[in-house]
């Protein structure tokens, strides 16, 4: 396994950081300040075809390996990271769950569009009691005809109002667990689909988080994905793959705020002398750069397994573990580095501590890292 960056790779990895820093970062703060949705942005992600990025190109999306797609996913999230769980979702969470098990109808109608840009995807599992105990649904889709009628409550959804279409999982037999639990896509204007609560956030506050409730809408059974029962797995297979995604996201936090604090250090004098010349400052810098380094290996060994069609699921929870732990110190660090500068909304370093604490927690928290982490180690 060799982390050597082909020149495509490269190429993206620049594309990605020129974007950002043009297109992305003018705005990012207003957006923050407002919780303003990104919808141009997300259009020119779309055009550039950073909403599709491992799809293949007959089915619309760029055709790109999983590392090119942790390169670009690192860059828009060092700029915003509310623009990176926009397009992380899309990718992982939805297009990945499409092109692996979609069959060629849903494929042409949903995936096409929603991997070149031109519609935008959301992934329901999260319920009001059901969230790391993900068996738990309690939202209900029952057989009548073609159709299922879905019926519940879905909370917590990245890009739930902004969505063209969402990957909703629910029980269609509350009798089999976890086996009996199915994924269906549910369009936007389904009858019976209703955006409910739209959440205030600590965070991420120019992405889209909302509620999602379900009264008596009817799905067509032709979009279930997979066989009935195939819903449970299905979400775990696509977290598996979604975990690598949210790892970028924090090393992308993570990454601006050493870069931040590289700034400042120089630039800011203390006792008559630029800051960085105190060891106080040097260790802490040190040290988020040791451990950016760290995690970013440990993303790019899950997504050379996840490439090379090796299991990987448990090195993408190791990935999430440790770079959203990364994120959150980093951003401490700068903060402490900044001083009283650093706790204002100035030098943005606030910022990046309110959207790193969000990679502890959504797509399994650090606790359930822990434990697909253990239960692989100990399964033989
Ligand atoms: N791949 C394939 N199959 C898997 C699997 C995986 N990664 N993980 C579990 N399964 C299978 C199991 O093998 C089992 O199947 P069998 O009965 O045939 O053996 C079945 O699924 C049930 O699994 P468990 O018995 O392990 O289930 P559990 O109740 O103990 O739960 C869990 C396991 C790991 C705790 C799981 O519930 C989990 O991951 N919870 C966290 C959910 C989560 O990450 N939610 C995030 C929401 S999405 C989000 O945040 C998106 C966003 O907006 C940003």
């Amino acid at each position: 396994m060799i982390f050597d960056l082909t020149e495509t790779q490269l190429m993206i990895q620049s594309m990605a950081r020129k974007f950002a820093e043009e297109e992305i970062a003018p705005s990012s703060i207003e957006r923050d300040e407002k919780g303003e949705f990104p919808y141009e942005i997300v259009k020119k992600m779309g055009e550039l075809g950073f909403m599709g990025m491992i799809v293949p190109e007959e089915h619309g999306g760029a055709g790109l390996d999983v590392m090119s797609y942790v390169l670009a996913l690192t860059e828009i999230s060092k700029v915003d990271a509310s623009c990176g769980v926009i397009m992380s979702v899309n990718n992982s969470l939805v297009c990945q769950g499409l092109t692996l098990w979609g069959n060629e109808e849903q494929k042409e109608r949903f995936l096409k569009p929603l991997a070149s840009g031109k519609m935008l995807g959301a992934f329901a599992l999260s319920e009001p009691e059901a969230g790391s105990d993900a068996t738990n649904q309690h939202t209900v889709a029952v057989r009548s005809g073609d159709d299922y009628i879905l019926n519940g409550t879905k909370n917590w959804i990245t890009n739930g109002s902004t969505a063209d279409v969402v990957i909703v999982i629910a029980a269609t037999d509350k009798s089999k667990g976890a086996h009996g639990i199915s994924a269906l896509l549910v369009e936007k204007n389904a009858p019976g689909f209703n955006v409910a609560k739209k959440e205030k956030k600590l965070g991420i506050r120019s992405s889209d988080t909302v509620s999602l409730s379900f009264t008596d809408c009817r799905v067509p059974a032709a979009n279930r994905i997979g066989e009935e029962g195939f819903g449970f797995k299905f979400a775990m297979k696509i977290l598996d793959g979604g975990r690598i995604g949210i790892a970028a996201q924090a090393i992308g936090i993570a990454k601006a705020s050493l870069s931040a604090s590289l700034s400042y250090a120089k630039q800011r004098k203390a006792f008559g002398h630029p800051i960085a010349d105190f060891q106080a400052i040097q260790f802490k810098i040190a040290d988020m750069a040791t451990s950016i380094d760290a995690a970013e290996m440990l993303i790019f060994k899950a997504a050379a397994l996840k490439e090379e069609g090796k299991p990987y699921g448990r090195y993408s929870a190791m990935a999430k573990l440790l770079a959203s732990k990364v994120a959150v110190n980093a951003a401490l660090e700068a903060i402490q580095i900044h001083g009283g500068y650093g706790y204002v909304q100035e030098y943005l370093v606030e910022r990046y501590l309110r959207d790193a604490k969000i990679t502890e927690i959504y797509e399994g928290t650090s606790e359930i890292q822990r434990i697909v982490i253990s239960r692989d180690l100990l399964k033989d």
